[in-house]
């Protein structure tokens, strides 16, 4: 098929690359004419596991540009997949799906109509709204055609976009008549039946099952996209709040997490409790469905808790480093890690964040250090005042305290007895409850994790600051 991608973001890229390598020819709009040009030049704008070998393995059926004019009236699917960030007034700021849609609705027509897929993620009722303009825009140009507007949401993790597009636990399309149904059967054909040579950067597992092709109508389509990602949020806020009682109680959070999650009914994912959830996704999505349910009259009370305890459990790191530590007023806190997850850069709406604001706050002096994201933070937001470490080793002289914010791999592995002696005082926040604990207090750590009982048992320690 003919497919055109409006719009080279995250969704964007990896969905066009995977669906050139599937065998569609693809060519990617975007009005960021920089992004063309890196993209032509083989350059990559963001890096996702497997993206670049995709993108090379499909060269030939793949192509960029930013202008509008190259767009294909003669293609079969056009898929929207453009930002919808929070606008001024709390609602999804719909602006960049509506240009792309008066883009097509002045250009499609003439020949056999393409079908237009929405992937971005639109509140309810988008969706049919957006036909709605298409089918005037069209009108206003004499002509009279049906256009197929169907929602397809995605559900891609960043870091994993590739993985998630090649082995997705389901397709989800919103439709009005069966041939559209066909139609995504068709486009999806070799995901849906597991019939393609998996790239070598992203073998399939073993474990693959065929996944369903989820076929509704176009508004309930895009609640899914809403309710999966507020359901996983409350899911996390649900085992950190749970970890807070953990910790009062003298009870260990992973122990209840690995309790619980063997439970077929709750699964063991997404039960990791931590210093808070972040990403471009999660906080967005459940303000704006949030949005969304006020205006129709629905009280989302759930998601709207998951959204405050995840504030809450992000100023944990602060309050229990002035507890610990007495004041933080001219203490030295080290973080290992920024990024809102490990694998990115991303520092939207990052814990982090709000972490080392709370800490320079309270008067303390931050040093950070993260192997992918340090180079962000200056760029986004210059105003934070922290001093950059070269090295996770650098980063631990002189501080009264290290936090462990992002799980990266590499910090598992420091050598911790020895960066200890670098540091003040030897306390550890473990923010994401990956670190060994026993080995940290052989090595002469105080650890205090999220939702287990200190390793040292109390505030003895204190004495040594
Ligand atoms: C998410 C959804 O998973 C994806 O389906 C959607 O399309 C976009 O939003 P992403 O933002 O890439 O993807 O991150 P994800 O891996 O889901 O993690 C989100 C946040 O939750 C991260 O900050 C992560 O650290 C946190 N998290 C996740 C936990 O704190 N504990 C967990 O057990 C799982």
């Amino acid at each position: 098929m003919k497919v055109i991608m409006i719009g080279c973001g995250y969704v964007g890229l990896s969905t066009g690359s995977v669906l050139a390598y599937i065998g569609h020819e693809v060519t990617l709009i975007d009005s960021d004419a920089e992004k063309i040009a890196k993209l032509r030049a083989g350059e990559l704008p963001i890096y996702e596991r497997g993206l670049q070998e995709v993108l090379r393995a499909s060269a030939g059926r793949i192509s960029f540009t930013d202008d509008w004019d190259s767009f294909d009236s003669g293609a079969d699917a056009v898929i929207i997949a453009v930002g919808t960030p929070i606008g001024e007034g709390g609602g999804v700021d719909l602006t960049c799906v509506e240009a792309a849609v008066q883009e097509i609705g002045a250009r499609v027509g003439g020949g056999s109509m393409p079908v237009i897929l929405l992937k971005s993620t639109v509140p309810p009722g988008t969706g049919s709204e957006m036909k709605a303009l298409l089918q005037q825009k069209l009108a206003m140009r004499g002509m009279k055609s049906r256009i197929s507007v169907v929602s397809n949401p995605e559900f891609l993790r960043e870091g994993q976009t590739m993985f998630d597009s090649f082995y997705p636990d389901r397709i989800v399309v919103g439709i009005e008549s069966d041939e559209e149904e066909t139609f995504l059967a068709t486009l999806y054909r070799p995901v849906l039946l597991q019939d393609f040579t998996p790239p070598l950067a992203i073998p399939r597992p073993g474990h693959t099952r065929l996944p369903p092709l989820v076929a509704t109508d176009l508004t309930s389509a895009e609640l899914i996209k809403y309710a999966a990602n507020a359901f996983l949020a409350v899911k996390v806020s649900f085992i950190n709040e749970f970890a807070n009682l953990a910790e009062s109680v003298g009870a260990d959070i992973t122990a209840v997490a690995r309790g619980i999650g063997l439970d077929q009914r709750i699964g063991p994912q997404f039960l990791q409790a931590g210093i808070g959830w972040g990403g471009s996704c999660f906080g967005k999505d459940a303000r704006a469905i949030l949005h969304a349910g006020k205006r129709h009259q629905a009280e989302l009370s759930i998601v709207r808790a998951a959204l405050d305890a995840n504030q809450t459990q992000r100023g944990q790191v602060a309050k229990k480093l002035g507890a610990r530590l007495d004041t933080l007023a001219g203490r030295t806190i080290g973080l290992l890690g920024l990024a809102f997850k490990p694998g990115t850069d991303d520092l939207r709406d990052a814990p982090s964040l709000d972490i080392i604001r709370q800490l320079v706050g309270g008067g303390a002096r931050v040093k950070v250090y993260d192997p992918a994201a340090m180079e962000k933070l200056a760029c986004e937001h210059p105003m934070l005042s922290v001093e950059y470490c070269p090295t996770a080793e650098s980063l631990f002289e002189g501080c009264d305290a290290v936090v462990l914010v992002t799980e990266w791999e590499e910090f598992l592995h420091l050598p911790y007895a020895e960066l200890g002696e670098r540091m003040r005082a030897k306390l550890l926040f473990d923010g994401r409850n990956v670190l060994d604990q026993k080995m940290l207090t052989d090595a002469g750590f105080t650890v205090c994790g999220v939702g287990r009982s200190d390793a040292d048992g109390g505030r003895e320690w204190l004495g040594a600051v």
